[in-house]
């Protein structure tokens, strides 16, 4: 098997990374961003976040924070002290909804469970919700729906923060005063924490795991679907996963026909550790159908099995068993090695649009901070060289557009507890007008 054929297989298939021209990418992507913040239809939600890193954050003030995912629900209490965030009574347990599906009521009450133990230290929480909602000015979420095939039924429209809250009451405690924002937020309100805002022009939070997504601080006056706010700037939660507008393949079809929520979310489909064991598999699948590979389908594939095997491909792998003889290892290999090509060149087209939408980082000196978090990027090295790759191409290259990626330790809870804390600060009644 040479390996144009392989090429042609995924040429015809509309998987080839070919098929990503970046710089023309880039700018319907920009496009499809200022349609958003105009209110417009577009794939790109653009939901303001009614929070902006620019007051210092207050000390010493228990938080309970709470970051929900796509696999796990973490939470704990945060305080901020001399020396930065400090966290205690750290849990991890399984996302409800993840093991088994529910409806909303017992999702909330799930929830309520859990809180009610922190209830002692504190009244005030700072929730990471990694899923789309509609943040109020008061930093409530309105649950747009849930993704990242989590299952909770009925919980559209749900105000989660008060609903919570309305639980306690009823079991005899206070109410909460909360602050919901997204993980992207969190990230960035975290990543801002962390560092010398001098050194950076500006912040980008950038999520890539079993979902993806990125969020950026943008002109009050770019916003023109919001009324005359106090303040400056605002934080943008893009909800990037749902750009609809990236040329798609065959196996790309699918994924997304069989997944949960068919039509929505494709880009995040294309490139999150959630999906991409699943495109791998189907499109190994498509060239074993065609004859490439004559070897047997192994029944699942994970992100980590096919980095794994593009870092080392190991004859013990499960992937390994597609290869009916030895020269067909490289036709795998070629495979899984483009289609991770073509999903960091997506990545980069995604980043360096919000580089240029924001006007950041056009001095090499003073580069924009792309908080960076997420199991796939962190574990995923081999994925994350490609991001780097293309990123220098695209961004510095094309465009002289500089950035750093940088990643803190439980970036999401901390940033959590800013929002929160920052809520509470005077200043955040300017927000409230
Ligand atoms: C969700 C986003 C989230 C991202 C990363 C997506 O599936 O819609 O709200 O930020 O995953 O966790």
């Amino acid at each position: 098997m040479t390996s144009e054929n392989v090429h042609n297989f995924l040429r015809r298939h509309g998987m080839h990374p070919e098929a990503i021209d970046m710089a023309a990418c880039c700018a319907v992507f920009q496009k499809e961003m200022q349609k958003g913040l105009m209110g417009e239809t577009s794939t790109l939600m653009m939901i303001p976040s009614y929070v902006s890193p620019e007051r210092e954050v207050p000390r010493d003030m228990p938080t309970i924070v709470l970051d929900a995912g796509g696999t796990n629900l973490r939470m704990g209490l945060c305080r901020f002290c001399e020396g930065g965030a400090e966290l205690s009574q750290v849990r991890t347990l399984p996302m409800p909804g993840t093991k088994e599906s529910m409806d909303a009521d017992r999702f909330v009450a799930a929830l309520a469970d859990l809180t009610e133990p922190f209830l002692a230290a504190s009244h005030r929480l700072g929730f990471c919700f990694s899923f789309p909602a509609e943040i109020t000015p008061r930093l409530d979420g309105i649950v747009l729906g849930f993704n990242k095939e989590v299952a909770v039924s009925g919980a559209q429209g749900l105000h989660l923060c008060q609903a919570l809250s309305d639980v306690l009451v009823s079991r005899g405690h206070q109410p909460l005063q909360y602050a919901l924002i997204n993980d992207t937020v969190a990230a960035l309100m975290g990543g801002y924490g962390a560092t010398d805002p001098a050194a950076y022009d500006g912040y980008i939070g950038f999520i890539l795991g079993t979902g993806t997504n990125c969020c950026y601080t943008e002109y009050m006056e770019n916003i023109p679907k919001l009324p005359p706010l106090a303040a400056h700037t605002m934080v943008v939660n893009m909800e990037a996963g749902g750009y609809g507008l990236f040329p798609t393949g065959t196996f790309d079809h699918q994924i997304d026909a069989r997944s949960g929520n068919p039509g929505e979310h494709l880009y995040e489909k294309m490139v999150s550790g959630g999906y991409f064991g699943d495109i791998a598999l189907e499109t190994l699948k498509g060239a074993a159908a065609e004859g490439l590979l004559t070897g047997i389908a192994p029944r699942k594939l994970g992100m980590k099995d096919v980095c794994a095997y593009l870092e080392q491909p190991d004859g013990n792998s499960p992937i390994a068993k597609f290869c009916g003889n030895v020269e067909e290892a490289d036709t795998v290999y070629t495979i899984l090695d483009l289609l991770l090509e073509r999903a960091a060149k997506m990545v980069a087209v995604n980043l360096t649009a919000i580089l240029l939408q924001s006007d950041m980082g056009k001095r090499p000196t003073r580069p924009a901070c792309i908080v960076v978090e997420g199991s796939t990027f962190q574990k995923a090295v081999v994925y994350q060289r490609k991001i780097y790759f293309y990123m220098r191409v695209l961004a510095e290259d094309t465009y002289g557009r500089y950035f750093r990626f940088r990643s803190f330790s439980d970036n999401n809870l901390k940033g959590a507890a800013v929002a929160a804390l920052l809520k509470q600060d005077a200043g955040s009644a300017a927000l409230n007008q």
